[in-house]
């Protein structure tokens, strides 16, 4: 099988197709290598995928979709993982543009691509951000999500919309994945785990928003990327118009200075905490309720934040961390 992961050079994109790989499927993996975080670690993910005849990397913007036909000619691919967009809630507050190309155009591209191929599942990336400002926890697929509060959770649910549409009239099966918090080793630098380590390695006071009154549910990698797969695995259905949503969670919210602790902990040093108000466009909670993904997909996470930050630590603090 041949499976065209999109974002194959971002934190989760390429860990999945390590994992592809892994199990022998062959990869063809396109990303931009924009700017967003430095390229240098995009790379590097590139190389850890490492040369392989089974891995053909494509240098394409998704958002252009002339540019990505154009890169894919010739090349035959069964499925999509598409896994590339312009993530992070408080950037789409000062770079919206951003945002409409690469997760409005990106994800219309994929959805014509995915079409014109007559692919067998097109899987791809949302968010629990989607969930915007929702009380009720944990939160469940069925809770409503008219209401984001980021730019950035308005493009998920936006690409949720499309996605349901080409299910209906193209009949072309899909599964939309709400991912919480994901973290771990080669991940994100704009995420607030990675932050913290840097400024409390460098001795850097950190700021805590919303005073500490925060919780995230933390989702370790490898636990998404299994997610993921066995989602692939199981294209929807007419019964389900071809669409289907899963959350991809932890179900085990953790509060923030949990993390900080950890962090502090793992990394062998404490900081100086300079309480911050709540930052625009951020929520106070998040709490998947998986019950859907256990039931229909065998998904049942493992790693605790204890154990995921162990292992964040123990890379931050390897050779392997150069950036
Ligand atoms: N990491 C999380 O906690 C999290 C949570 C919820 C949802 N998500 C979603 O999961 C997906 C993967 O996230 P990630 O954490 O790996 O982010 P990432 O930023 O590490 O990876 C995304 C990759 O997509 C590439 N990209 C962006 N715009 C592109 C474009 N127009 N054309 C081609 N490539 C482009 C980037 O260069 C990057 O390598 C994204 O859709 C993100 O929104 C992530």
């Amino acid at each position: 099988m041949t499976i065209l992961v999109t974002g194959a050079a971002g934190f989760i994109g390429s860990e999945v197709a390590r994992a592809l790989l892994a199990r022998d499927d062959s990869v063809i993996g396109v990303d931009s290598l924009n700017a967003y975080y430095t390229p240098a670690l995009k790379r590097a993910r590139l190389d850890r995928i490492g040369a392989s005849s089974k891995f053909r990397f494509i240098k394409a913007d998704i958002a252009n979709y002339q540019e990505l036909t154009a890169a894919l000619t010739g090349l035959e691919f069964s499925s999509i993982i598409h896994l590339a967009a312009q993530a992070g809630v408080r950037h789409s507050i000062t770079h919206p543009f951003d945002y409409g190309k690469s997760n409005l155009d990106g994800h219309l591209s994929i959805l014509e691509l995915a079409r014109a191929r007559k692919v067998d599942h097109l899987t791809y990336a949302s968010s629990s951000s989607v969930y915007g400002g929702n009380e009720k926890t944990p939160f469940s697929e069925t809770d409503p999500t008219s209401a984001p509060v980021s730019l950035y959770g308005a493009t998920k649910k936006a690409n949720e919309a499309m996605s349901a549409s080409y299910g209906r009239l193209y009949a072309l099966p899909q599964t939309g994945l709400r991912f919480f918090t994901v973290y771990g080793p080669w991940g994100r630098p704009d995420m607030a785990y990675w932050m913290f380590a840097d400024k409390i390695l460098r001795g850097e006071p950190i700021e805590i928003f919303n005073n500490g009154a925060m919780g995230r549910d933390f989702t370790f990698i490898d636990d998404i990327v299994k997610g993921v797969l066995a989602a692939h695995e199981r294209p929807p259905g007419a019964d389900r118009h071809f669409h289907r949503i899963y959350n991809l969670g932890n179900d085990r919210p953790e509060e923030l200075m949990t993390l900080v602790t950890l962090l502090e902990k793992e990394l062998g040093k404490t900081s100086e905490k300079i309480m911050m108000p709540m930052q625009p466009g951020d929520v106070e909670r998040t709490w998947a309720d998986i019950g859907r993904a256990r039931s229909e997909l065998g998904y049942a996470p493992t790693v605790t934040l204890a154990e995921g930050i162990k292992r964040f630590a123990a890379w931050r603090l390897s050779a392997d961390y150069t950036f």
